[in-house]
């Protein structure tokens, strides 16, 4: 149990239009004007983080107001950043396969490369947070199924390593083993332990849903995949939640919401928060300051 943004990086996970995106912005704006140097970063392939800000300038990270900075993190960057850390020492792992087991090897290098990618975006936050630039970070997310992705790396290096070891033991076989190459693996290794200790121990994890059949189905599945990683959803927040219903309709909706609230709220031990559904579309810092306003209202 705990309250948003207690920790130095908060992330915001759900599935795909509950609010995630809303959330993260409300919470970077809340410690932006708590005088809190913070960045909200998302990695979303799809961003709408700009969007939301109403930012045009293609700078990044671009600054928003008076300490509060956006990133979005593209495909391309990762690649880009991914090359930049990764690339010389993995080409020149490469290098030295080509010339035995090459075509194992290509299969090696294809099952790695798309577990790499999510790895290297929470290694990312994780420097970005260490760095000091920030004195917090503020983390939206993909919607739940890619995002559940970044939490299984470290099951995915051990299954990475599978390979790498058949490919060990033939180039042993050969006497052509290279000292590097247990080295780069076992590097590997040492990095993914370091960001699931970063995610375990830095992270706050929030998981925004809305009152409804099918998302509040889908809460349990998400929380029992967080706890197989011993990873824990720490606050839930309940957006759109219907208050003011004065049209047949509304009071329908708000009535139909009535169930999953208890069911939420109720059921799973974890502190929640509600949001009202608003009446407009949630954009620019003033009406971004509404939802800020409630996410934090019962704040201790
Ligand atoms: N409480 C609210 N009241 C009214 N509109 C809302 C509320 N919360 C979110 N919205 C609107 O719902 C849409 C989806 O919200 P948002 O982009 O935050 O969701 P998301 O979970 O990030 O979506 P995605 O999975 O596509 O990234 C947006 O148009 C947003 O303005
Ligand atoms: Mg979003």
């Amino acid at each position: 149990m705990s309250q948003i943004g207690s920790r130095k990086v908060t992330m915001f996970c759900g599935k795909g239009g509950v609010g995630k995106t809303t959330s993260a912005a409300a919470t970077a704006l809340h410690h932006a004007l708590n005088g809190l140097r913070t960045l909200v970063v998302s990695t979303d392939f799809t961003p709408s983080l700009r969007d939301i800000f109403e930012i045009d300038s293609p700078a990044s990270p671009a600054m928003v107001t008076e300490n509060l900075y956006l990133e979005e993190i593209s495909y391309d960057v990762v690649k880009q950043l991914w090359d930049q850390k990764f690339g010389p020492q993995v080409y020149g792992l490469f290098s030295t396969f080509v010339d035995i087991e090459y075509q194992e090897f290509l299969g090696y290098v294809a099952t790695m490369l798309p577990g790499l990618k999510d790895e290297f975006m929470v290694d990312y936050i994780r420097e970005v947070s260490e760095s000091g630039r920030y004195e917090r970070v503020v983390w939206d997310t993909a919607p739940a199924g890619q995002t559940l992705g970044l939490l299984r790396m470290p099951s995915l290096v051990s299954n990475h390593l599978k390979p790498a070891a058949r490919v060990y033991s033939a180039l042993k076989a050969t006497g052509n083993l290279k000292r590097s190459v247990l080295g780069v693996i076992q590097d590997w290794e040492k990095l993914s332990n370091k960001d699931l200790a970063f995610l375990r121990e830095e992270v706050q994890f929030n998981l925004v849903t809305i009152a409804e059949a099918l998302a509040v189905r889908q809460l349990q599945d998400i929380f029992e995949e967080f706890r197989s990683y011993g990873l824990g959803i720490n606050h839930i927040v309940i957006n759109q939640v219907v208050e003011d219903a004065d049209s047949p309709f509304l009071r329908s909706k708000a009535q139909l919401q009535q169930k999953y609230l208890a069911e939420v709220e109720g059921g799973y031990g974890t502190r929640s928060t509600r949001v009202p559904l608003f009446p407009f579309e949630v954009r620019g810092v003033e009406r971004l300051k509404e939802v800020e306003r409630r996410l934090f209202s019962s704040a201790p």
